[in-house]
């Protein structure tokens, strides 16, 4: 997958520096390009020499390679990858990345990069968790790059090891998994359902959900990056989208909800139904606010809505694929199965209220994967990113 493949490795000033020279013979063991762009700092921990021998090509630092005028274009460096890698990235590096402080080699390359860029953070446990640098790492993710840290389950311990740069091996395996997918992804259509509906009660009040649609963004930015044109359809959320790719649709109850999934997905190549759909609304929506009365309980009677994904999965026809969701609170797995049969599901993604970390609104979620041929993949916990790339992953093997 990484064969032929042009690489820019960026290198900045961290005790792990080392480690890139291990990226650099695994990339090159594996047929790709290497172009290291090092910062001024990055040259304190590693040297120049190191870095040209291992990848073949002189170590780009400065504007002006020579003092006779000769210089390096980081535009067209940015124009020649097919993705740029900045492992080890310093705290500040990823403040000037979140803040386009072009003031190196390395940043305005990363400027000018038209490829997908990853991230792999590298620095003591402080400084890892302080709310600037987190900050700072949530922009670049808003911006689609993508942060590669060990995730939770495999640290020594909570705490211990944040921050540390993830392995070389698992930086590759990262960036080969990214490409395999995107050779299938590229120009799939994807629907993806997210967030909560509102059933309306009168007009100021509905009854809705916690769903932020912080998971199924998070999937819609993962299928667009890998070249997929994606049809989000979205609850009323505070989110935003900027990825060229993603054509948002706006909807509020389950019902309007259900009407655009339904005109959709014929269309796709898969489904994504990441929203937490109300299951009932009001049978009658007061045309004018209801009035507290005096007279003590009131009564609302509810009526079921359409089970979308139900319905997606009854017209689903040979070659798509549809995924569903499964968010619980106990009889975690039969709960799920019993979901991915009744909705001819391909495969089903559990999430558990009862994990620390998982489900509505947190930053993170802990997954497991069910498939309709009964294999079950468990994942730690990890950025709502780093799910929605292994949700990703999978459905790239059932996509022709
Ligand atoms: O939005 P976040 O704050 O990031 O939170 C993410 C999440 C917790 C909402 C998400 O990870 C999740 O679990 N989504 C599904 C929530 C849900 O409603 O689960 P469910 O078990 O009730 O539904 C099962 C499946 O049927 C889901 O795919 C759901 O989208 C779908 N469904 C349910 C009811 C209905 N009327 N129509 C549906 O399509």
């Amino acid at each position: 997958m990484l064969k032929g493949k042009h690489i820019i490795l960026g290198i900045t000033g961290s005790i792990a520096a080392y480690k890139a020279a291990y990226i650099i013979r695994a990339l090159v063991k594996k047929g790709a390009e290497v172009q290291v762009v090092i910062t001024p700092a990055g040259k304190e921990f590693i040297t120049p020499i190191t870095l040209s021998a291992l990848s073949s090509k002189p170590v780009i630092s400065e504007f002006f390679s020579n003092r006779d005028g000769s210089w390096s274009s980081h535009v067209d460096l940015g124009l020649w990858a097919d993705a740029m890698l900045i492992a080890p990235a310093t705290a500040s590096t990823i403040g000037k990345m979140a803040n386009g402080i072009a003031d190196n080699m390395l940043i305005t390359t990363y400027l000018s990069c038209k490829a997908p860029v990853f991230v792999a953070p590298a620095m003591d446990l402080d400084m890892f968790a302080h709310p600037s640098t987190q900050q700072n790492l949530d922009r670049l993710r808003s911006f689609g790059n993508h942060i590669i840290e060990p995730a939770e389950g495999e640290l020594a311990s909570h705490l211990v090891g944040k921050g540390r740069m993830e392995e070389p091996d698992k930086i590759i395996t990262v960036l080969e998994e990214f490409f395999a997918s995107r050779s299938i992804l590229e120009k799939k259509k994807i629907v993806i359902t997210a967030g909560p509906t509102y059933e309306k009660i009168d007009p100021v009040r509905f009854i809705g959900n916690y769903s932020s649609g912080k998971m199924g963004f998070a999937l819609a930015e993962a299928c667009a990056a890998q070249g997929a044109e994606v049809t989000l359809i979205a609850g009323p959320v505070s989110l935003t989208t900027t990825h060229p790719n993603i054509h948002r649709v706006d909807v509020e109850s389950a019902e309007e909800m259900y009407e655009a999934a339904m005109a959709a997905y014929p269309e796709a190549d898969a489904g994504i139904l990441c929203a937490a759909v109300a299951d009932y609304r009001p049978e009658v929506q007061a045309g004018e606010k209801i009035k507290r009365e005096s007279k003590g309980d009131i009564m609302l009677h509810l009526v079921p809505n359409k089970d979308i994904a139900a319905s997606l999965g009854a017209i689903k026809r040979e070659g798509q694929v549809l995924v569903g969701f499964a968010l619980e609170t106990n009889n975690e797995a039969t709960n799920a199965e019993s979901k991915l049969k009744r909705k001819n599901l391909d495969f089903i993604v559990l999430n558990s209220l009862r994990d620390a970390g998982a489900g509505f609104r947190c930053d993170t979620n802990k997954i497991s994967i069910i498939d309709n041929k009964g294999e079950v993949a468990s994942y730690p916990l990890k950025s709502k990113q780093g799910v929605a790339t292994d949700i990703v992953n999978k459905l790239a093997t059932l996509l022709k």
